[in-house]
């Protein structure tokens, strides 16, 4: 039986290149589980998109003196090329500034008009006349009524963590200018009445299974009585257009529109090839089958857990909502914070220049924060990646890929019986190949990564122990026997770590003399089979393994 399923990741801010925090907390995961998926043979959709609305773009651009549509042009290129040579696997990278994405956001506003969920509100804005705009509350700073921080943000202080309104600053002023000739002015507004949505929403959670408790905690938590109703337009004129007398100046917020994109990037994917549906994945019986997980920061999970649900269900129509959200905790850095407005931590480009993407991705992976947040720190990095690829598996399929290769004319060897040794060997190694499967089945990406690790030992320890170099001397067989079943581990070792490290668990195969294509290399299904039976006797080897070199201490410099 194949089973359909939709993966999204949470949609990257278009402005900058993300870093190892991002990249571990949606994006990286979600490609691990798509490819696990296709692995096993089930019929996938990995979208993700650039989130391309919003303030920030609007003043980035202006500070790039580009205006938004070409600065996101430039901007969705860059992170789609270094996501491609981090080996993300999506099957569609869209963006949310798209036709189709603007299209949808205004049918899910008429949809929530025509249904009553949308009223109108007037809401004092700060207006600089200074910037001659609205600032969003971010973008007013000034002094903290409670510690007396004089760089606090009009949403939060970040010195004391008090949560603020831009009218309790002291002596506020503009962010982007310094200025402080600030008016309030009353500006009108739409909400989502998801106050209304309350008992239809707690429902609906209550039918969710398989959540991290964590995020069920966080989606719990968010869906109370005093669930507020969501403003969802902005004074901007960089978004999606409101389509409403009155609101010709505004623009819907970028929360609105962003998770919207999931399904607009669908449709683009659809309308890119023919015989694509996109209703198969997201619209009513013909989604049925269709399992929806997504990938995302806890920071993300209210507005996953009730923002996006609220306008999915609020609309009456049979959309498709999550079945499965696996949020994750932070990834720190070096005892602190990441931070992309101070250039903190590891950024994808500089993480790409300095090592393979295999080295990253095994290591965020094996130490994903699932269950707490999770420092990184470049020692550690460095002494596991070592261990886990170079000395444990990567010297192991060397080895046994070059011993094959010249004891063995460059061929898997025939002859020899397995025994004893190698028939418990089997059963292990089956039990062990089946728990890696259930972990990535039940998305615990730690545990896979821990057991595919205690595979790879056990692959190392049969070797050691058979030492097919030493039996060459007195038994052929003996080795020959030994070297097929090593050669064995080797495929299994690298096809059940593709979905962790592909270009790793290719150049591996290609090694063993497995042809590993373009495509997923097949979950195995006869472990005991191939390690015992020698599927592939006799097939020549033409192709070397080299593993990554051992990273020195030289390399520490790049975190
Ligand atoms: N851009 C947001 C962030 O990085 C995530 C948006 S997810 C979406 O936090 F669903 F809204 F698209
Ligand atoms: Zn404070």
């Amino acid at each position: 039986m194949t089973r359909r399923i939709l993966i999204t990741s949470a949609l990257p801010y278009v402005n900058g290149i993300k870093h190892l925090g991002n990249l571990v907390g949606s994006l990286l995961p979600a490609d691990v589980h798509a490819r696990f998926h296709r692995q096993i043979g089930s019929e996938v959709l990995f979208v993700c998109a650039t989130d391309e609305h919003g303030t920030p773009t609007e003043i980035a651009a202006a500070q790039a003196g580009l205006d938004p549509r070409t600065f996101c042009d430039a901007q969705h290129a860059r992170q789609a090329d270094v996501y491609r040579r981090f080996g993300l696997s999506f099957d569609h990278f869209g963006r949310s500034s798209s036709p189709a994405n603007h299209a949808l956001t205004q049918h899910f506003y008429r949809r929530l008009d025509a249904a009553g969920l949308i009223d109108e509100r007037l809401v004092p804005q700060v207006w600089s006349p200074a910037d001659g705009r609205y600032l969003p509350d971010r973008y007013v700073l000034g002094t903290c009524p409670h510690c007396g921080d004089d760089g606090a943000r009009g949403d939060q202080c970040e010195s004391c963590g008090s949560l603020l309104d831009p009218a309790d600053l002291i002596a506020p002023r503009s962010a982007l200018s310094g200025d402080a000739r600030l008016e309030l002015r009353e500006s009108r507004h739409l909400f989502l009445r998801q106050s209304a949505l309350l008992d239809r929403l707690s429902d609906w959670l209550g039918t969710r299974a398989g959540w991290p408790p964590f995020v069920a905690s966080l989606a719990r938590s968010w869906l109370t009585a005093d669930l507020k109703d969501r403003c969802i337009t902005r004074d901007l004129a960089w978004g999606v257009p409101v389509p409403r007398p009155g609101f010709e100046d505004k623009v819907f917020y970028v929360w609105f529109d962003a998770p919207i994109a999931y399904i607009a990037a669908t449709q683009d994917w659809a309308a890119a090839a023919p015989g694509r549906d996109w209703r198969a994945w997201w619209w009513g019986d013909a989604a049925r089958e269709t399992t929806y997980v997504q990938f995302l920061g806890k920071d993300n999970v209210p507005f996953h857990a009730v923002g996006f649900p609220a306008t999915l269900i609020g609309s009456g129509e049979p959309w498709r909502t999550v079945d499965v959200i696996k949020g994750f905790h932070w990834l720190t850095h070096e005892g602190g914070k990441f931070s992309t407005s101070r250039g903190r931590g590891v950024f994808l480009d500089a993480a790409l220049d300095a090592l393979p993407a295999d080295l990253w991705r095994w290591w965020l992976i094996a130490n994903a924060p699932e269950r707490a947040d999770v420092d990184f720190q470049a020692a550690r990095f460095v002494a596991e990646v070592n261990k886990d690829l170079a000395d444990v598996f990567g010297n192991f399929a060397q080895r046994v890929t070059r011993f094959a290769r010249t004891a063995f004319d460059g061929r898997v060897p025939e002859g020899g019986e397995p025994g004893e040794a190698e028939r418990a060997l089997a059963a292990d190694v089956e039990q062990r190949v089946a728990a890696i499967r259930a972990h990535h089945a039940a998305r615990e990406f730690r545990r896979a990564a821990a057991e595919t690790r205690g595979l790879w030992a056990r692959a190392n320890a049969y070797v050691q122990e058979a030492a097919p170099w030493s039996a060459l001397r007195t038994d052929r067989t003996r080795a020959a026997s030994a070297t097929r079943v090593a050669l064995g581990l080797a495929e299994l070792g690298a096809t059940v770590a593709w979905s962790i490290v592909p270009d790793l668990a290719a150049n591996v195969l290609r090694a063993v003399g497995a042809t590993p294509g373009s495509g997923a290399p097949a979950w195995p299904h006869d472990v005991p089979g191939l390690i015992l039976g020698g599927p592939r006797s006799g097939s020549r080897l033409p192709h070397s393994f080299e593993p990554v070199a051992k990273l020195g201490a030289g390399h520490l410099a790049i975190a």
